[in-house]
């Protein structure tokens, strides 16, 4: 047991950067061909920032994205920055110019965040597509949501301190970040907590001291917003490379 009396979190080491991006695409594979063999349809999340443009890269390759029946998989986003979809910014661009061109996903099935929109038309407009995708849940059953997770212990848009991370009833919400693009829209803890499996995706020496503190110190969300993803039904997965893991306890891994 970790500190907190919490079950230790399944972290899984990977060597280099290069090992974690194909790491979460082989992880994404299997919980695509596992969903869609169970269900007819794979739902997953993705996440934006700079880390998993490889592992998107990789599920561009043609031996990977042929082990994906395209036709059945959704694609979502935790979150976005409120700049056009050809944006550099954009999480939706970030996706698409390394992966989603390259693979033969029906436009139908990438459901973007119409980041185009001002803030809170933005969430309004994304929550309400994804209730139309879910009817009657009473939260957004994903099969699988990919995260990051910044220096200050950040995950998709759910900033320390922030409204959003409060918000307890929509599925998502308009947020503010500290650094350019500022407005951003977010899943919120209720929707991606209802996931099925979270794999956060974490890279590189400058996490390491948050990462540890998020999985070994004193739990307090408010200030490490990672903290408030637990899946109410489903397991929580840390994809981390040598780098980020640095901090770690050798047994906790
Ligand atoms: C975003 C992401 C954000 C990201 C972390 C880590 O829109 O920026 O959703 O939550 O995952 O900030 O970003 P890096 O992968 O660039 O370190």
């Amino acid at each position: 047991m970790c500190s907190q009396g919490k079950p230790a979190p399944t972290v899984s080491v990977l060597s280099t950067p290069e090992a974690l991006a194909e790491a979460a695409a082989r992880r994404f594979a299997a919980a695509a061909e596992a969903a869609i063999a169970a269900c007819g349809r794979f739902t997953a999340v993705l996440a934006g920032g700079n880390t998993p443009r490889a592992a998107y890269e990789c599920l561009a390759a043609p031996d990977m994205q042929v082990q994906i029946d395209w036709q059945r998989v959704h694609l979502f986003w935790g979150d976005e920055r409120c700049v056009p979809p050809d944006h550099p910014e954009s999480n939706y661009r970030l996706a698409w110019e390394a992966w989603l061109r390259h693979v033969p996903i029906p436009r139908a099935n990438v459901h973007r965040i119409r980041g185009e929109l001002p803030p809170a038309e933005a969430a309004a407009d994304y929550e309400a597509r994804l209730r139309r995708f879910f009817p009657g849940e009473p939260r957004p059953c994903f099969d699988w949501v990919l995260l990051g997770m910044g220096e200050d212990g950040h995950t998709a848009s759910l900033f320390p301190g922030s409204p959003a991370l409060r918000e307890e009833h929509h599925w998502a919400a308009p947020a503010t970040a500290p650094t350019p693009p500022c407005d951003r829209v977010t899943l919120t803890v209720p929707a991606l907590n209802a996931a099925r499996q979270v794999v956060f995706l974490v890279s590189g020496s400058r996490k390491a001291q948050t990462l540890r503190r998020v999985l070994y110190g004193p739990r307090d969300p408010e200030t490490l917003p990672a903290q408030a993803i637990a899946p109410v039904h489903g397991e929580i997965l840390w994809l981390v490379d040598a780098d980020a893991a640095a901090d770690l306890p050798r047994n906790g891994r």
